[in-house]
């Protein structure tokens, strides 16, 4: 009898179990399939995989190495080429790379690079919807998820479904980055200047006067830039391929397209904020529990003894400046030769630099399981989002040398939550980086701080891809208009109440007005009728 329970039992688990795994053809569009934006999208796939979905990954054939990558088995790749303009993306990223040692700042070189880029984002996407037979290969696709500096992903719905008799396609964001006003905005979300840094500032939650104003003005920058070059740029896409009538109107009518939205930060470090129920903060999506290093790796930690490792890394684009900046690179070797520390070090390309002995420098790093070794002090890096959380998940202390887009902003969240350091790239010398990096080892109120964020950072019911994975799979059931945004209905005065507040002003402003004449009224009679009295007595 139990044995025919546990049976039932078992082939109703099986039953339910089949019925829920409804596999569905989702596309990963992680920004031409290179650099951080593709990376924090691979473990979200690699869960919904894990749950039998069928993924395909997006890239440019730039880098269809990653097809040939083992680590990407089991994963499907469509590959776009952009006719006319080979290299375009290799050479608009190293682009990016050369203006980073400028003496600009991070608003100023987001906005010098911003032609380029928006070339580079609207050849990719033509070049995508120009490939007749690349769409009519997607047009099973039940899920788009593409990365929110790149939106061709709503181009390609709107294409899907009017030329492939496509169903229904729905769609969700990624951010990788800090948070992005222009996706608040797309999702109808709050975003207030007043305590919500915006790209790029590099400032904390609470702000001077100045800030604010700064802040503020940049504010209203992202907006304009954003809703009339960033997004409405593709706009003549409308025409030229006969899309949805809607799209080209403005940016702001993405939301309708839009089921999710992925973010990748987490509140054990973010400055409080609201969201709207359709936007998921994921971060740590790229971090989680250290693999086992190489034996010649391995060798290498221990031989540090009591004094450990300090990991530094410039990121996959700004690594590359030993061909160009040998100032820069004496200056760190110089620093790093003062410390007892070793050190680990990313260099890309061939060097003949003399190496302090304590140093070792390496092409790739394996940077999540490195700061995952117990031997790893600390990590001098140059600020990107997903090195920030893998810090963050393995408590180790930060110093930050900020460079270009949301890297001043997670130094300001570095700073203002006690993590580490930030380090000015305009005033770099070898005093002040082995004054920092000694600053950081010898005081433990750093490391402390890293353990006890480290700690509310992996509090949570779910690992974050699997969260991720979990609300695709949501919306992918049930939809995400029910979480839209009211905001959208709304005009500008509608929103700010600007018709409310005029209103009560001029209700006011009648009230006092009928006050004002009643009394002179009455003052007028009391005198009037005072004057006939004496004119009486008289
Ligand atoms: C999975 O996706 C690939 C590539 O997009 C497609 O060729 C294949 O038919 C899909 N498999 C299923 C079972 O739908
Ligand atoms: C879409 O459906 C229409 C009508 O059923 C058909 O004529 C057309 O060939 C289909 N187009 C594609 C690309 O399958
Ligand atoms: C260590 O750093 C903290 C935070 O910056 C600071 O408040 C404290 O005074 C420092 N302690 C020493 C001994 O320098």
């Amino acid at each position: 009898m139990e044995r025919l329970v546990l049976l039932v039992g078992l082939v109703h688990v099986l039953l339910v179990s089949t019925m829920e795994v409804n596999c569905a053809n989702i596309l990963f569009s992680g920004l031409f399939g290179e650099g951080s934006h593709f990376l924090s999208q691979v473990p979200i796939a690699r869960s919904l995989a894990q749950k039998g979905h069928n993924i395909t990954l997006f890239i440019s054939e730039e880098f269809s190495h990653r097809a040939e990558n083992p680590a990407y088995a089991g994963f499907h790749f469509e590959t776009f080429s952009i006719p006319g303009h080979p290299g375009l993306i290799r050479r608009t990223t190293e682009n990016t790379a050369r203006v980073a040692f400028g003496k600009t700042t991070s608003v100023i070189q987001n906005l010098e690079l911003l032609p380029d880029n928006l070339f580079m984002t609207k050849e990719a996407c033509r070049a995508v919807l120009s490939d007749t037979s690349l769409m009519d290969r997607l047009k099973e696709i039940d899920m788009i998820v593409f990365d929110v500096t790149w939106p061709c992903g709503i181009y390609m719905k709107s294409y899907l479904l009017r030329h492939m008799n496509a169903s229904s396609i729905r769609v969700a964001v990624t951010s990788p980055m800090s948070p992005l006003q222009y996706v608040h905005e797309i999702a109808g979300s709050p975003f207030n200047p007043s305590y919500q840094p915006t790209l790029a500032v590099g400032f904390s939650a609470s702000m001077s006067f100045g800030q604010r104003l700064g802040n503020a003005i940049n504010w209203a920058l992202i907006h304009f830039l954003g809703k009339h070059y960033v997004f409405d740029c593709f706009s003549d896409f409308k025409e030229e391929f006969d899309l949805d009538s809607d799209l080209a109107m403005s940016s702001s009518f993405y939301y309708k397209y839009i089921d999710l939205y992925l973010m990748n930060i987490d509140f054990a470090v973010e400055f409080p904020f609201p969201l709207m129920p359709n936007i998921i903060a994921v971060g740590g999506l790229t971090s989680g529990p250290a693999k086992p290093l190489s034996e010649d790796l391995e060798k290498f930690m221990q031989s540090s003894g009591e004094d450990g490792v300090v990991l530094f890394s410039l990121g996959t684009s700004v690594s590359t400046f030993a061909s160009t900046r040998s100032d820069l690179m004496e200056m760190f070797f110089d620093a790093f030769s003062r410390i007892p520390q070793k050190v680990i070090m990313q260099l890309k390309g061939p060097h003949d630099y003399k190496v302090p002995p304590n140093v070792k420098t390496l092409p790739w790093i394996p940077q999540n399981d490195l700061l995952g070794h117990s031997k790893t002090r600390v990590f001098m890096y140059q600020g990107g989002n997903n090195g920030f959380q893998e810090a963050l998940y393995h408590g180790v202390p930060l110093v930050v040398i900020p460079f270009q887009s949301d890297q001043p902003d997670v130094a300001a969240r570095v700073v203002s939550r006690g993590l580490g350091v930030k380090l000015n790239k305009k005033l770099l010398s070898a005093d002040l980086i082995h004054q920092k990096l000694s600053e950081v080892i010898q005081n433990s109120s750093y490391s402390t701080t890293a353990k006890r964020l480290s700690a509310i950072f992996r509090d949570r019911p779910m690992r974050p891809a699997d969260r991720a994975a979990f609300w695709i799979e949501h919306v992918l059931k049930h939809g995400g208009e029910y979480m839209q945004s009211p905001a959208h209905e709304l005009s500008f005065i509608q929103y700010h109440l600007i018709d409310v507040v005029l209103f009560i002003i001029a209700i006011i402003v009648v009230i006092f007005y009928l006050l004002y004449r009643i009394c002179k009224c009455c003052k007028s009679c009391c005198f009037n009728k005072s004057k006939v009295a004496k004119s009486k007595v008289h």
